[in-house]
């Protein structure tokens, strides 16, 4: 696959991880999919590396390897969001046990060993959990970040503010220095906060377009749906929940769907309080240099056309 871009997703599946998985699986023109690094975040390691092979199965794509990785923050305890995901981290359908194996050998490891073996600045990695097997990645190589070509990730908040904490975003908290080790890497960095994803809501009709493609993978994602938007619906009053992961594979897919301003953002890693914010210099007022791509807006229809579309397929 020459003209498609190889890609790495780093994730803790949680529903919104499935879908993004399926969407890159549902793309094989535009995405290689190196691997799938799993990482503990929205529910424990044994579960969330449990939920990809799901994932990969529902797909009919068991020949994309899937790497167990770090099981607690760099630092922190690790912390968990099963008021948000349920006990399993997939919970809504009924999900059969995965057959296909975990491939041998550590997350951490297969990252270094593929940014090292593929052609420098022709790998993305795409991280959708805490970033924790990023950081231990460029703490073990510090040769591949130059290698890397772009991180494309899920996590933080500026005008959207917290949802784990009233300051942090939950990626960022579960590990910040991990994130403050990615951040000021020095690598090409496209963050999707929640600034974004909270405009790309599950409203009752796109979630009726899943049900409508009458496939076992719309069906669940449907499902997958119906089960996580429960609680932001409630928190927020909102019309659905927001998708987030999958922004990152249809920024890859789609990037004219959303737009940001290139900025500074640092992470707070010495107060309690604050812990994991992404302080993020939306209106550049101090000198920092900017550091990442802060996307702030999507054009939601179009993403979750997009999405349907590419699970139709699958
Ligand atoms: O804050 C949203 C993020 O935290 C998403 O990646 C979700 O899957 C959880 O990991
Ligand atoms: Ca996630």
């Amino acid at each position: 696959m020459s003209d498609t871009r190889k890609i790495i997703i780093d994730t803790d599946p949680g529903q919104d991880d499935a879908v993004a998985i399926l969407l890159a699986l549902g793309s094989p023109e535009h995405l290689d999919v190196l691997g799938i690094t799993v990482v503990a975040g929205n529910v424990p390691l044994a579960l969330t590396e449990r939920n990809a092979r799901i994932v990969c199965e529902l797909a009919g794509k068991t020949d994309v390897p899937v790497y167990a990785g770090c099981d607690r923050p760099l630092r922190q305890k690790l912390v968990t969001a099963e008021h948000v995901h349920g006990k399993t981290g997939l919970d809504g359908p009924q999900l059969p046990d995965p057959q296909m194996q975990l491939s041998d050998g550590h997350a951490v490891d297969f990252i270094i060993e593929t940014l090292r073996k593929e052609d420098t600045g022709t790998v993305t990695l795409c991280p959708l959990g805490p970033l924790t097997n990023i950081a231990t990645a460029f703490e073990k190589a510090p040769d591949i970040v130059d290698r890397v070509q772009q991180i494309v990730l899920m996590g933080g908040a500026y005008f959207e503010v917290g949802n784990i904490t009233p300051a942090a975003e939950f990626n960022i908290y579960v590990d910040p220095e991990a994130a403050d080790i990615v951040f000021k890497s020095g690598a090409d960095i496209v963050v999707l906060p929640l600034d974004v994803t909270h405009k790309a809501l599950t409203t009752a009709p796109r979630v009726q377009a899943f049900r409508d493609m009458g496939t076992d993978v719309g069906r669940m994602t449907a499902e997958w749906t119906d089960f996580f938007e429960r609680f932001d619906k409630e928190k927020y009053g909102s019309a659905g929940a927001p998708l987030h992961d999958p922004c990152v594979i249809a920024y890859l897919l789609q990037p004219d769907l959303f737009s940001g301003r290139h900025i500074n953002v640092e992470i707070e890693t010495k107060s309690d309080l604050t812990r994991g914010m992404t302080v993020a210099d939306w209106w550049r007022v101090t000198d920092r240099a900017p550091n990442a791509l802060f996307i702030g807006d999507v054009d939601a229809d179009g993403f979750f056309a997009l999405i349907t579309e590419r699970l139709s397929r699958l």
